[in-house]
């Protein structure tokens, strides 16, 4: 039997969501990345990390390079959680640009990586991600309209309110990954 375990990194939980709902799929324990044991490491055979996307870089992404000596002989897979359509190509090539600055082209090349699709509760954000939030507006406010992206446009129409783009259907082709790599199909 292979051992698989999920881990997450959320700061408002829609990271959180998948990583349970893939846990509940596999039927594998969960774990926040900071409960983590070397040991729950060493003793699987599959190890799911998710974090969300934070200004194109992802959250808690030092526990693959951090933890690489214990991950490199192993099925590793990257979960990314964002508000960005994963099905527009443009934003998953900017999403796997900024990984390459996070993770070595060795490291990449093991790794398999899903992008699903996460919310936002302005109310519920922090001062430090308000903040940026509201940066980002004013930046694209100043834009042409004509140059702003769906994503752009996206976020100024919903900008201060609650958006939950979460979605479990989504997970299908990871869990189908996992299920195909490993030897209990
Ligand atoms: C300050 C800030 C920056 C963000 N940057 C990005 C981004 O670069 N790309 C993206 O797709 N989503 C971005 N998001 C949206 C988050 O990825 C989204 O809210 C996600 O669901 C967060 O997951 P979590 O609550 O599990 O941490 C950002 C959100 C905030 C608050």
């Amino acid at each position: 039997m292979n051992k698989k375990i999920v881990a997450y990194t959320s700061n408002y939980g829609s990271t959180r969501r998948y990583a349970q709902w893939i846990a509940e799929e596999l039927s594998c324990p969960l774990f926040e990345k900071k409960a983590i044991h070397p040991q729950d490491l060493s003793d699987s055979q599959t190890i799911i990390y998710g974090g969300g996307l934070y200004a194109g870089g992802v959250n808690g992404i030092n526990f693959i390079t951090r933890n690489w000596r214990s991950l490199s002989d192993k099925n590793v897979v990257l979960f990314t959680c964002g508000l960005a359509d994963p099905k527009d190509p443009a934003n998953v090539s900017n999403i796997r640009s900024s990984l390459t600055k996070s993770l070595s082209a060795k490291m990449l090349a093991h790794i398999k990586i899903f992008h699903l699709r996460g919310g936002i509760d302005y109310p519920q954000l922090n001062f430090i991600h308000r903040s940026m939030m509201a940066m980002l507006r004013r930046m694209l406010l100043k834009k042409d309209a004509r140059d702003l992206s769906r994503e752009d446009r996206q976020l100024l129409d919903t900008y201060g309110k609650y958006i939950d783009l979460t979605d479990r259907e989504s997970i299908q082709p990871l869990t189908a990954y996992v299920r195909s790599s490993t030897d209990d199909v």
